[in-house]
């Protein structure tokens, strides 16, 4: 027996690990296995149905990183109880999964500030509307726990929709006002309080200590932000900024959906926004020409079909009728074939 101290180690659950971790001479345990423990290791292996394998360095011969799955309500509170019981910070990072480096930038920032992090893997059946891509969304659970991994979630947590709603007659979040009517909310009514119900069931469930969202959906994180502020809930909302590809292009779960033609079309977005941009930067005030340059420059593209341009004041999208003279967000939202894409800049007459 060999005495080994694992601090704080996240454990990754695999249903058909025993050979794996016979071999590496650990026994199936505690389901638990957080904080200060001291395992013992062994040669002989009794598995339970459920193993674990460790990462501990120089003693996992297959060099395992380690992350647990959670298919179920209980199993992330349980998870959760016990993380809290530790006094261990926790990050949740809420996805609809198809991780990109996006994701994985927020999961690495979350994983910075704090002891565990949550990913959710969940299409969220109620912020789509019934023409929308809800059954055509991607869903790559076994690609993304790799890539949550590799980026140092601690846990996953992919529940079925009939796990996070469980009632037909349920109860709903909506944030009113401006906020949820423009932009996205004038083609896609139900669509943010879809998205506070679920962010609501999502920082219940975790407790996390801090959320994190990437600025690209500038509209949701206004809207989370609301939400959290009206509710006083405890969780601090952290917004990342937009990770691009090398040509410019947001990364966007969407973006799979692109032919190369159109790939290469929906690079107008960051480019007519850069060049707003500057215009903004040599003394133009005026949202209306801003808002018709952004348009004129997308429509040159013959493949673009544009369903917003319009510019807001921040925070709280409010309207801008005279100069600009604060912060604001120009959004666009834009199809490209099937594929609608959004795109936002901002300028702030205070930088
Ligand atoms: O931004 C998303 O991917 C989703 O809207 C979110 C926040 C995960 C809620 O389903």
């Amino acid at each position: 027996w060999q005495e080994i101290n694992l601090g704080f180690h996240p454990i990754k659950w695999f249903p058909d690990a025993g050979p794996c971790a016979q071999a590496m001479g650990f026994p199936g345990q505690d389901p638990f296995g957080i904080g200060t423990k001291t395992y013992r290791k062994t040669g002989t292996a009794r598995c339970p149905s459920l193993l674990w394998v460790l990462d501990i360095p120089g003693l996992s011969p297959k060099g395992v990183v380690i992350m647990q799955l959670f298919r179920t309500v209980k199993d992330l509170k349980d998870f959760v109880r016990t993380a809290k019981k530790e006094g261990k910070t926790i990050g949740l990072v809420p996805t609809m999964g198809a991780l990109h480096e996006g994701h994985a930038s927020l999961i690495k920032a979350a994983a910075k500030e704090n002891d565990v992090v949550i990913v959710s893997d969940f299409v969220n059946p109620t912020q789509f509307g019934p023409s929308e891509d809800y059954d055509a969304y991607p869903r790559k659970l076994a690609a993304d726990e790799k890539v949550a991994e590799a980026a140092g979630a601690t846990a996953i947590f992919a529940p079925s929709p009939a796990e996070m709603y469980p009632h037909k007659d349920m109860t709903w979040v909506e944030v009113t006002g401006n906020i949820t009517k423009v932009l996205c909310g004038r083609t896609r009514p139900i669509h943010f309080r879809g998205v506070a119900t679920v962010c609501t069931k999502l920082f219940n469930l975790s407790q996390a200590d801090r959320a994190y969202f990437g600025l690209k959906d500038a509209q949701q994180t206004e809207v989370l932000r609301r939400m959290v502020e009206d509710l006083f809930m405890n969780v601090e909302l952290r917004i990342m900024p937009i990770v691009r590809e090398s040509d410019g292009l947001a990364k966007s779960s969407r973006n799979v959906y692109l032919s190369p033609e159109e790939r290469k079309a929906a690079l107008i977005l960051s480019r007519s926004l850069k060049h707003a941009k500057e215009a903004f930067a040599a003394g133009e005030r005026d949202p209306r020409k801003l808002v018709d340059q952004v348009t004129a420059e997308i429509r040159t593209e013959p493949m673009s079909n544009i369903d917003y341009v319009e510019l807001y004041g921040m925070p709280g999208l409010t309207e801008v009728t005279g100069p600009i003279d604060g912060r604001v967000l120009l959004a666009v939202a834009v199809k490209f074939g099937t594929t609608r894409l959004i795109e936002i800049g901002r300028a702030s007459c205070r930088e």
